[in-house]
């Protein structure tokens, strides 16, 4: 199709984007055709406002002054599963209560690329080389699955937690098909429900659009908080809606021990009339890549670990600790009404954040350049920027060996969030489970190992051991499979039953 007789050279002149054109009679009627209906998807005149706004938000002093209208978060709204132990019961049993009667959604976001892991495929496919070798995707529906059971074995009745998918453009297919193929991993495949977020194209620092090849543009995905606006123009809040949810977990896909729909999280929330939480674990070191939540001008957020200055983030309070030191672990709950006013009425007013990227383009002699320093930008938006709406926000914090270990990177030498990392931890916690149920692990001299492990060699491996969550969602259940008994690793327990996978290396 002629791009003048459409109106598309028009629009691209009105927006000062004509040089997308300027390779056109060079392409094949097919990549014309495609650059055609990409273009065509596209409202340029709202991307030129969006990087006007997001480059006059950014930029360095506005981190320094932030900095100077940062606040912690006060302890009133702040749960703890170590210093309120003894709530802990009560918030777990209002939290299965909302999920018998169909009331709580888990949301997935799982639109991001991946980039520091390097694989080409979504992130949640990816097997962190555990005994079972199950995926990130496996073990969160097999969480879903083992707590819709608890739920309905507790109050008799039928429930169910719809899951919510998000992907974008690029891992859409894949998704759905790997799910397809391992029939749904057990779950109804009519409760999860997958939608893609939106893309927006990178640009030089000067408002033009990058091409990534003469005949298409670079292209990213908006940003997790990109959920707001597919939530509401894929239809899903009318779904959620439809299925009467009331409460909705939202996670990222990365953390291997995810309590995916978490009642004790869930219930603690509700408890406290919350209509929007965050899940932190202590933040200990201050150049950890984790946001922390806290007030900014008397708003909640979160600033992220790209945002802060380093001299904010090693500020201390008076007993030792990090000031800022509520590290998001990227777990929200929000409830439906909250979240409908965030897609009807907020959505819009959220700014983008903007990344300097190395983006590789095609110069106006049509050579493809990759740049070696940052050349333009990416925007994106934050699923927590929604915080400072909220009317009752509260944070719920939980134990960093218990919840939250994110595959982030690749495995090398000295590199943090790998799934070497996350494996270890899985397993370490599995292995704490066993002991904590009377279990214990003999090593391959037959002598009992120690519950606390010694560091010999300075490697401190864990006792492979990993428990299915279709046996146990958060430890329970396990006395009757492992009290007073003796286990040579790996130990591993499934739905099968308990069994030893080598013994004395056998
Ligand atoms: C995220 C949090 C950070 C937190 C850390 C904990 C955000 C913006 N930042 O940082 O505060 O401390 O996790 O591990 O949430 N995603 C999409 N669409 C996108 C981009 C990302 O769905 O366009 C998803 C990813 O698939 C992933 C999650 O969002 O599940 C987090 O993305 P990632 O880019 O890994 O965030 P971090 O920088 O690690």
């Amino acid at each position: 199709m002629d791009p003048k007789a459409s109106g598309l050279t028009q629009r691209l002149a009105d927006a000062g984007q004509s040089h997308l054109l300027q390779f056109w009679k060079e392409l094949s009627p097919e990549e014309q055709a495609d650059l055609t209906r990409d273009l065509q998807g596209m409202d340029f005149q709202e991307i030129n406002g969006f990087f006007k706004n997001a480059m006059e938000t950014s930029g360095s002093s506005k981190h320094e002054k932030m900095d100077a209208r940062m606040g912690p978060v006060p302890r009133e709204v702040l749960g703890s599963v170590t210093r309120d132990r003894e709530c802990l019961k009560d918030w777990e049993v209002a939290g299965l209560d909302c999920i018998s009667q169909s009331k709580v959604a888990a949301l997935l976001l799982a639109g991001g690329q991946g980039t520091r892991l390097g694989v080409s495929y979504p992130k949640g496919m990816y097997d962190v080389g555990l005994p079972s070798h199950k995926t990130l995707f496996q073990i969160q529906a097999e969480r879903i699955l083992k707590l819709q059971q608890l739920a309905e074995q507790k109050h008799k009745i039928k429930c169910c937690i719809p899951w919510y998918i998000m992907t974008s453009g690029r891992t859409m297919e894949s998704t759905k098909e790997f799910f397809s193929q391992r029939n749904y991993f057990g779950l109804d495949k009519n409760n999860i429900i997958f939608f893609t977020q939106g893309m927006l194209p990178a640009m030089d620092y000067s408002g033009k659009i990058i091409l990534e090849n003469k005949g298409k543009l670079s292209m990213a995905p908006d940003g997790n908080g990109g959920l707001y606006r597919a939530l509401g123009n894929q239809g899903i809040i009318n779904d959620m809606e439809r299925r009467g949810i009331g409460y909705i977990h939202v996670y990222c896909v990365d953390n291997i021990l995810v309590k995916v729909a978490d009642p004790s999280f869930v219930g603690f929330c509700v408890q406290k009339g919350a209509d929007c939480g965050a899940k932190v674990v202590e933040k200990t070191n201050p150049t950890e890549a984790v946001g922390v939540v806290c007030k900014v001008d008397g708003l909640y957020q979160v600033v992220e670990y790209s945002e802060i200055t380093l001299a904010t983030a090693e500020k201390r309070s008076d007993d030792g600790r990090l000031m800022f030191n509520a590290g998001n672990v990227a777990n929200h709950f929000f409830s439906f009404s909250f979240l409908k006013d965030v897609v009807q009425k907020y959505e819009p007013k959220l700014q983008h954040h903007v990344a300097q990227k190395k983006i590789p383009f095609v110069n106006a002699q049509g050579q493809l350049i990759k740049p070696d320093k940052p050349n333009g930008i990416k925007m994106e938006k934050f699923v927590f920027d929604i915080f400072q709406f909220a009317k009752m926000f509260v944070v719920y914090e939980v134990l960093r060996e218990d919840e939250f270990s994110p595959l982030k990177n690749a495995d090398s030498q000295d590199a943090k969030d790998t799934p070497t990392t996350a494996r270890h931890a899985l397993m370490s916690l599995h292995h704490r489970w066993v002991l904590n149920a009377g279990g214990h692990f003999i090593d391959e001299n037959g002598r009992r190992v120690p519950y606390i492990p010694s560091l010999k060699d300075g490697t401190d491996l864990p006792i492979k051991c990993e428990i299915s969550p279709l046996v146990s969602y958060g430890g329970e259940g396990l006395e009757e499979l492992v009290k007073g008994r003796e286990f040579h690793p790996t130990l591993m327990i499934d739905e099968n039953g308990v069994h030893e996978l080598v013994k004395n290396g056998v």
